[in-house]
């Protein structure tokens, strides 16, 4: 008798976990999910997002790089995955980028991002990204 009640079980355990899902709701912006690459507009807000998000490196990252690397660095399309550089590689490539240095075949792309940040926000990246 008791198994009558089991479909009803389950049919509440699914829609409490569809709910569960619906609440935390996607937290990233439509760029950071697509491997196309930024528009211009897009790359521009980024950029923006440099100067305003200070030196919280979840905060910049989010708003700065996850729209090419990916939102947990994995690397998307043809940006770069982060995930496997050091604390040190994160940093010294941030240095190399912002003073216009070709770091790759690619570096034309990542120099804008770089050219803004400030020491401070170098290290919290590097700090963040870094394994
Ligand atoms: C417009 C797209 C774009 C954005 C936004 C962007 N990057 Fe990049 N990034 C690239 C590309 C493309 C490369 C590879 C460049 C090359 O070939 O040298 C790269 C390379 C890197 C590298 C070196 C990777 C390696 O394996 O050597 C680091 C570190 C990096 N990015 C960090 C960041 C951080 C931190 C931000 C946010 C402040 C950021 N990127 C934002 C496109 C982007």
């Amino acid at each position: 008798m008791k198994f009558n009640h089991y479909p009803l079980l389950v049919a509440a355990l699914v829609l409490l976990s569809a709910c569960g899902e619906g609440a935390k709701g996607p937290a990233t912006p439509d760029a950071a999910v697509t491997a196309a690459p930024p528009t211009a507009a897009e790359t521009t807000a980024m950029v923006d997002a440099v100067a305003t998000a200070g030196d919280e490196a979840s905060v910049l990252y989010t708003r700065a790089c996850a729209g090419c690397h990916g939102v947990t660095a994995e690397g998307v399309g043809e940006f770069p995955s982060l995930a496997k550089l050091s604390v040190k590689d994160v940093e010294s490539r941030l240095q190399a980028y912002r003073a216009g240095e070709t770091v790759g075949p690619k570096s034309a792309l990542m120099a804008p991002l770089a050219k803004p940040l400030s020491d401070e926000q170098i290290a919290a990246l590097a700090l963040y990204l870094g394994s």
